[in-house]
């Protein structure tokens, strides 16, 4: 199993914060696996090594006694025989043998093993293999028997009794085990303290990309960590940070934009406030001049009032922070509204406002129909007087459009890319500066975003035309073309 693979299987609970701890303590506890799977191993092969070993020496010797019984013909050649069966053993202190006849041992053994077959009765350890016992001072024998009948004697059978002692194999294998088990564990403390010092090099690239993200201020946002000087184990990590220092820096400098365009944009009504009021306090006033100059500021200060929640409508949309409602809103009955609002100034410039065309869309009722206002309102205002307006709603599979169209001076291509920009005015039209804030287009450019739509502005001959556009959910009933 892989580290990564442990590590996947563990529960979370178990896996300390730490990387360097974590690493450790994985590395041990995949050490301890292996030595407890190699010790088992050892172990049980020296158990079958010992076990083979003393059961051939065992065989070896039965086979050698029953040759022996083969060759005595009779009950009679017994007692000659008994040195051959004494030879079985001679010179070694581990095995035993011993000639059993009506509970009188001919040939005896060790009291040990002869103690152990009184005890169990020789019977049972004729024809079972080895029986293991443990006698006297807690000696581990093996005992085997042989039982031999001459026939047609009527003589009583002879049991000729092998045992060896297996206490020294059984106190190696006892040794080793506590061998294996003590190195295991030095073993294993030594792979922790080595875990311990790799995991604590192979981190230091982290520490790295620590120090170098100290450094990063607001006013460095700019200056990427540097990817030479990288380890390269950091690098796809440092390449995330510094696209998202990117990110930051782009987030940050229209934060900034945005602060510098109020100031500025603040500057001049606040001003003109300020003077007005400093030139009517300069001395005394009749009533009615009084009454004049509060009607003048009231203006400055419905301007300044439309502007600063126009501000706050398009910063709340840039950040995300505006839910929109998702109804369906029928675009025609909505301009229809809009243009009898508008009916009144239409009639007094002379101009004429068309509409044709219906599509409904899913969005936010209110949201929507403020872009159209913005749109009718910039028309009316911004095309000459006696002119036509155009209003044409259309649908495609994909797609529904509103377009706006009227009569203007020319504007070139990179001006109308521009407009939709916060605070941009072209200035030159009759009555543009003193009115508008030039926030109108970037609210509907925050409004069709949020629909997850597009504005845009088009040249067309003597005049302009600017189109919303709202994509159709596919496989959802997002519009019915009428
Ligand atoms: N239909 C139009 N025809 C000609 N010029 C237009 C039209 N709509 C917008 N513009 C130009 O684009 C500029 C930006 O329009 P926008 O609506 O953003 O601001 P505004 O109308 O000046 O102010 P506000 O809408 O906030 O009162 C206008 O000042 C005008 O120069
Ligand atoms: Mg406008």
């Amino acid at each position: 199993m892989t580290m990564s693979g442990l590590s996947a299987r563990l529960p979370r609970w178990l896996l300390p914060h730490s990387l360097s701890v974590r690493l450790v303590l994985l590395f041990t506890v995949s050490t301890a696996i292996v030595f407890l799977l190699l010790g088992a191993i050892l172990q049980q092969m020296l158990r079958i090594e010992f076990t083979q070993r003393d059961t051939d020496e065992l065989e070896a010797r039965v086979k050698v006694v029953v040759h022996h019984f083969s060759e005595i013909g009779g009950p009679q050649d017994l007692a000659a025989n008994i040195p051959r069966f004494a030879d079985v053993a001679i010179e070694q202190a581990r095995v035993q043998i011993g000639l059993l006849q009506q509970e009188l041992w001919l040939l005896r053994p060790k009291d040990s093993v002869i103690g152990i077959v009184t005890r169990v009765g020789v019977g049972r350890l004729v024809g079972h293999g080895a029986l293991e016992y443990v006698g006297e001072q807690g000696r581990r024998w093996w005992l085997v028997a042989v039982a031999h009948r001459w026939a047609d004697t009527g003589a009583a059978p002879v049991y000729a009794v092998i045992a060896i002692d297996v206490t020294d194999a059984t106190n190696v294998q006892e040794h080793f085990r506590t061998a294996l088990w003590l190195s295991g564990l030095a073993g294993i403390m030594l792979m922790a303290t080595l875990a311990w010092w790799a995991a604590r090099r192979g981190l230091a690239p982290l520490g790295w990309v620590a120090t170098e993200a100290e450094r990063v201020t607001a006013q460095r946002l700019g200056q990427a960590l540097s990817m030479e000087d990288a380890p390269t184990e950091v690098r796809g990590m440092v390449s995330s940070i510094n696209r998202m220092l990117e990110r930051l820096g782009e987030s940050f400098n229209s934060l900034e934009q945005f602060s510098a365009d109020i100031a500025h944009e603040l500057r001049t009504p606040v001003n003109s406030l300020l003077l007005q009021t400093q030139v009517t306090l300069a001395r005394e006033r009749s009533t009615d001049e009084y009454r004049e100059a509060l009607h003048a500021s009231l203006e400055e200060l419905e301007h300044l009032h439309r502007m600063v929640s126009d501000m706050l409508f398009i910063a709340r949309a840039e950040r995300d922070m505006t839910r929109i409602a998702r109804v369906p809103v029928h675009l025609g009955r909505e301009v229809e509204e809009v243009v009898e609002y508008f009916e009144p100034l239409v009639a007094e410039r002379g101009q004429e406002i068309t509409v044709s065309g219906d599509a409904t869309v899913t969005g936010d009722r209110v949201m929507i129909r403020r872009a159209i206002t913005n749109l009718l309102s910039n028309a009316v205002r911004y095309a000459p007087p006696a002119s036509p307006i155009a209003v044409r709603i259309t649908a495609r599979a994909d797609a529904v459009f509103l377009a706006v169209e009227n009569r203007c001076e020319p504007i070139s291509e990179h001006e109308l890319a521009r407009l939709f920009d916060r605070f941009v005015r072209r200035g030159d039209e009759p009555g543009a500066a003193a009115e508008g804030t030039g926030l109108g287009l970037a609210i509907v450019r925050s409004i069709m975003t949020l629909h997850g739509g597009r504005a845009s502005a088009h040249a067309r001959t003597g005049g302009v035309v600017f189109e919303l556009e709202w994509p159709v959910e596919q496989g959802g009933s997002g519009i019915t073309q009428m």
